[in-house]
């Protein structure tokens, strides 16, 4: 399966994607304030993103995890991430009238985008590997009301073809636990749809239930047409 990005196809986590994203499209698609940067962050799949790179240099507090950093996985991400970057670019370029070019002028700043988060990936990554931990949701290895601010993009949600709604449910769950403030997920269009998770309701209404409340805010980055919202949930103080 691809998307906007390329598909692994290896490595024990099927086809799902190990993408690239900057500290720039993160800011974008959560609505991060610098404030937000100064929070200890978890970034939840972090995947080859820059993000974690980016605010490090900054000064920030940020750990990635994702399943593919299990084993020697951090390696393998690292001396694949511009090749995949370079892949995943091919696919947008064939697939050119199904974005919105409007966050990225044309297929060749999407490529110079995501080439140089990659390439920030990659040296961080092997810079301060303590930074990316190995971790597979629904569950993860950190305590309680470890982070301030917990983000995860373009796993839940986008996958819904893949990951059933139990996953979508037990993961949020997991993320807010982790929490200390407030867990943003970005998008809630499934790949190759336009229109929001069809059971969204249902899902913000059993994590209700547990104390887990949530809204869902517009933001200003759309490339996945129509995928343009991000979900909220504060976490219970
Ligand atoms: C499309 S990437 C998104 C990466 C990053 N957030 C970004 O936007 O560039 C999806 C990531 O989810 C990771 N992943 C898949 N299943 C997972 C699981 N059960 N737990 C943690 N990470 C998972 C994959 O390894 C991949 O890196």
């Amino acid at each position: 399966m691809i998307d906007n990005d390329m598909s692994t196809g290896t490595g024990g986590f099927g086809e799902i994607l190990v993408s690239s994203r900057s500290l720039a499209e993160y800011q974008a698609m959560f609505a991060l304030t610098d404030d937000d940067l100064d929070r200890r962050i978890l970034d939840c799949p972090g995947g080859a993103a820059g993000f974690t790179a980016e605010v490090s240099r900054r000064g920030g507090d940020v750990t990635a995890c994702d399943v593919a950093y299990f084993g020697d996985g951090l390696e393998q991400v690292a001396a694949t991430a511009v090749a995949e970057a370079d892949r995943g670019n091919r696919y947008v370029r064939e697939h050119a009238d199904a974005y919105s070019w409007t966050f990225f002028a044309d297929p060749d700043a999407h490529h110079r985008a995501r080439r140089e988060s990659a390439e920030h990936f990659a040296a961080h990554a092997r810079a301060a590997p303590d930074r990316y931990v190995a971790a597979r949701l629904p569950t993860l290895p950190f305590p309680d009301h470890t982070f301030d601010l917990v983000l995860s993009s373009h796993l839940l949600f986008s996958y819904a073809d893949d990951l059933d709604y139990a996953f979508h449910y037990r993961s949020i769950v997991e993320l807010a636990r982790v929490a200390i403030t407030e867990v943003r997920l970005f998008p809630l269009t499934p790949i190759g749809s336009s229109k929001r998770y069809p059971r969204l309701e249902q899902l913000l209404a059993d994590l209700s239930e547990v104390g887990i409340r949530s809204r869902i805010a517009r933001v200003d980055y759309e490339f996945q047409d129509g995928a343009d919202e991000m979900l909220v949930c504060p976490v219970p103080t």
